[in-house]
Order: C-alpha cells, then sequence, then structure tokens
C-alpha cells in the first residue's frame, strides 16, 4: 500500500494549520502538527527542569508518547492542545526546537507516521527533510502584520489576553530564530508551491490546494 503525504510548511501565523486541518478533513487523512510535539517537547522539558541549552538533555524523549487523535497532539496520554499554549512554551520552544537530538527524534517519529498513513502534515522542516518525496509540498507565508493578527484572534478565542505587538515582535524574533538555526532551519522547498495568503482568504488557499493535490494523486493512478 503506497500513502500519500501533504507537506505545508512556513512561518507562523500563515494560516497552515488551518488550511492543514480543512485540507485533511477533507482528504479523510491524518493531520499532523510538528510544531506541537516541538512545543510538547519543550513543556516537559520545563515540567522536568531540565537544562534547555543543554542538546544532550533531552533523552527523556526516548520514553515519551506522542499521539495524534482528531488532530489534536497527546503527550504520555495527555491533550497537549491549550498546555502548548502558555507563554513560558512559545518563548523556549525555538531553543529546544534548535537542538539536533531534538530534531532527529521527532523527525523520526514523523517520518514513522507518515509511512503508515495517509496524512497532511505542517510544520518548518516537511518539504525540506520530513518528508522529501510528499506528494505536494507547498510553502504558506504572509506579512508579519498579518500573522500577528491571526495569532492574536487565536489566542483570544481560547481565552488568552493577549497584546498585539508584544506578538509582532515575539514572532519576529520567533522567525529569525528559526530560519537561521543551523540544522534543518525553515525554508522553501525548491519544489514546493509558494502562495502568500496575506490578503487572501483561507478558504479559497485550502480549495486551490485540494484541486491541486487531487490532479496530482490521480495522475499517479494512472
Ligand atoms: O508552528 P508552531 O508555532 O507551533 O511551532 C513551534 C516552534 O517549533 C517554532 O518555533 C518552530 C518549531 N518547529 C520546527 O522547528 N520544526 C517543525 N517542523 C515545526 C515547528
Amino acid at each position: 500500500m503506497v500513502y500519500h503525504a501533504l507537506a505545508i510548511d512556513g512561518p507562523a501565523g500563515a494560516g497552515k494549520s488551518t488550511v492543514a486541518k480543512t485540507l485533511a478533513k477533507r482528504l479523510g487523512y491524518v493531520y499532523i502538527d510538528t510544531g506541537a510535539m516541538y512545543r510538547a517537547t519543550t513543556y516537559k522539558a520545563l515540567s522536568l527542569e531540565i537544562n534547555l541549552n543543554d542538546p544532550e538533555a533531552f533523552d527523556f524523549l526516548d520514553s515519551t508518547d506522542f499521539e495524534f487523535k482528531n488532530g489534536e497532539l497527546y503527550m504520555d496520554r495527555v491533550n497537549m492542545t491549550t498546555l502548548n499554549r502558555r507563554k513560558e512554551v512559545s518563548d523556549n520552544v525555538s531553543l529546544v526546537a534548535s537542538h539536533i537530538p531534538v530534531r532527529n527524534k521527532l523527525v523520526h517519529l514523523q517520518q514513522e507516521i507518515a509511512a503508515n498513513n495517509n496524512v497532511v502534515m505542517d510544520g518548518r522542516d516537511i518539504g525540506t527533510v520530513v518528508l522529501k518525496e510528499a506528494d505536494l509540498k507547498v510553502f504558506l507565508t504572509a506579512s508579519v502584520e498579518v500573522r500577528a493578527k491571526r495569532r492574536y484572534d487565536e489566542l483570544f478565542s481560547l481565552g488568552n489576553k493577549v497584546n498585539l505587538s508584544n506578538l509582532e515582535q515575539d514572532i519576529k524574533r520567533r522567525d529569525a530564530f528559526d530560519s537561521t538555526r543551523k540544522y534543518n532551519p525553515l525554508k522553501q522547498a525548491e519544489d514546493a508551491l509558494y502562495i502568500d495568503t496575506s490578503d487572501k482568504n483561507i478558504d479559497e488557499v485550502s480549495e486551490l490546494l485540494y484541486k491541486k493535490f487531487m490532479e496530482i494523486v490521480n495522475k499517479g493512478e494512472f
């Protein structure tokens, strides 16, 4: 059995998760939010009070269980959706995601899931590292202002008190860190479809990608 994969990369707030969730539902595929895995790892590292600067301190990952159910991540059987949005997690996740042992472990788990399921996977290095053979690779982006406003709305709807200009600063800082880190930085795969969603409706983008993906998958089956 050959499984299919749609890879979506891009910076925070570009609309990746909304588009990925919509497409996964429509295709009947499993949605894998890889950012949630880096966040949950950060949450656990903070709870264990390990030194976050030490790449070798993350061996707890060998005995950590990750499972996706209905697009939501469970770590060690705990639903991480709300915990993952905590400020101390957001403040430290870029650092944790820059460690080679952490990335090796999580990339391996992501590849394992894609080897056994049809997936829509979103993240920063899906098209370039995790699923180089994906049927379709997409790079979604948008202006910093638009991305900050989207994140603001998302956090606000979850009941968080947030400040728009602080969010803009956070996004700029994380973008810079994620795209300049040495190992697997955020970058567009050469064969990825580039889409700027700043003045696009997310439904339009999902529709366009659905059509494109179906074209590719159907072609491959004849
Ligand atoms: O998409 P997000 O904001 O939940 O991602 C959280 C952090 O994890 C972000 O700083 C980048 C990092 N990340 C990564 O390095 N590689 C991925 N595949 C996904 C996320």
